[in-house]
């Protein structure tokens, strides 16, 4: 059976820092850390409104994040200025190893889902603004079921979904928490470490393959 790959979005096809440069504009140097601690309050939000069942979908835990973070730095943006950055967020630019190697790897038989956090409108959107939603045969959202990821409930939607079997399902994930969620859901995972800083979770469950940018995946991913 061919392999099926779930591609997560945000952090490894689409970069969440592609802001930085309007965040320059309005907060200087400190536009990296802002990111930063935007980025990880999104998460953190969304971890812990699955985790307590009082869902409002990923733009929702987007914008409360960013307010966090502009009272955390001590910035007020006007309103102008906060829908404009939540509209760059809705057109972030992807990575750019990731259209060449999608390609490559849809060249060679892989099966490629977009799987994510966000909603489908939002995916089709994004995706279509980088130009790559073509190379894959469709969008899976943790909306579906009104949860996030790590929700081990996600990961069996997205094989259900995809209509892989568990055994020939890949996450790929830039992101250390998403690849342990579906390596203890049963899939096996890619870990994409875009950067040599980022340091992978040391919970004795390892990425069933490491590689720095999705040109490398080609030759190491085996059907089992
Ligand atoms: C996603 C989050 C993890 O795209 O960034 O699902």
């Amino acid at each position: 059976m061919s392999v099926t790959l779930a591609f997560d979005v945000y952090g490894t096809l689409i970069d969440t820092h592609g802001v930085v440069s309007k965040l320059q504009e309005i907060v200087g140097d400190r536009a990296r850390l802002f990111s930063q601690t935007w980025r990880d309050k999104q998460l953190e939000y969304s971890f812990r409104r699955a985790l307590m069942q009082n869902y409002e979908n990923f733009a929702v835990c987007t914008s409360q994040a960013l307010d966090y973070t502009c009272a955390f730095h001590k910035v007020s943006f006007t309103d102008e200025q906060k829908a404009e950055l939540l509209g760059i967020y809705r057109v972030l630019p992807a990575f750019s190893d990731v259209k060449k190697g999608l390609t490559q790897l849809k060249n060679n038989g892989f099966r490629l889902y977009a799987f994510s956090n966000g909603k489908a409108d939002a995916l089709e959107m994004l995706l279509s603004n980088a130009g790559i939603r073509d190379l894959f045969l469709g969008v899976v959202s943790t909306d579906d079921l009104k949860s996030f990821k790590p929700n081990p409930a996600v990961y069996s939607h997205f094989v259900r979904k995809s209509g892989a079997s568990g055994d020939s399902a890949w996450l790929v994930s830039g992101n250390p928490f998403d690849v342990i969620g579906a390596i203890s859901a049963g899939m096996k995972a890619v870990w994409v470490q875009r950067s040599q800083q980022t340091v992978f979770d040391p919970w004795g469950i390892d990425p069933t393959i490491t590689v720095s940018n999705l040109l490398d995946m080609v030759d190491r991913i085996k059907p089992s």
